[in-house]
């Protein structure tokens, strides 16, 4: 389902989203395991977000693991995900390649941020609300820049 969303522009990024979806031996297995390594920051900050935001219920062994995972993911060496070269039939902009500094540097303000949830997470709710802010910022501030757009 997530190809959908690549199919609204020209027939050619429509032909690349069918390549993809139908032979993934053609997909780096590098660019696999960026996008699979964001699901699983997604995934757990959806856990953080929903208590957050009052949809799920609070539960501080829920959170505290939530952003143990999240901890765990960003001490993870991520560098070899992002061979140049991988950015077409993905969201991954060229800009990436030319700011490469910039690109890891917004990977390290996450992993800051992701230490400010573990610190606080099980703590209480309120806690959890005042650090996620700054935590979802750093996702959005990645993402405007160098990531392409739905
Ligand atoms: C250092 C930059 C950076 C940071 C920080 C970052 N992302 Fe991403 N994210 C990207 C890029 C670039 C892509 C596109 C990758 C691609 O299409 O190959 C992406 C893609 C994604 C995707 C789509 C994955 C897929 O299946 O195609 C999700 C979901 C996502 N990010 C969630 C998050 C969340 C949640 C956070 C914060 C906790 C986060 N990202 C932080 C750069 C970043």
């Amino acid at each position: 389902m997530k190809y959908i969303s690549l199919i609204a522009g020209t027939a050619a990024i429509t032909a690349a989203s069918f390549a993809m979806a139908d032979s993934h031996e053609e997909v780096n297995p590098a660019v696999t395991a960026r996008q699979s390594h964001m699901q699983l920051y997604a995934y757990n900050l959806g856990i953080l977000g929903g208590m957050a935001q009052g949809k799920i219920d609070y539960d501080a062994e829920a959170a505290q693991t939530a952003a143990d995972s999240m901890v765990a993911l960003t001490s993870m060496n991520t560098a070899s995900y992002w061979p140049e070269g991988t950015a077409e039939g993905t969201k991954a902009q060229p800009a990436i390649w030319e700011n490469l500094d910039d690109f890891m540097s917004k990977g390290e303000d996450l992993a800051f941020e992701v230490e400010g949830m573990a610190d606080v997470a099980g703590t209480d709710l309120a806690s959890l609300q005042g650090a996620m802010g700054n935590l979802g910022g750093t996702c959005s501030a990645c993402h405007r820049e160098y990531r392409a757009r739905d």
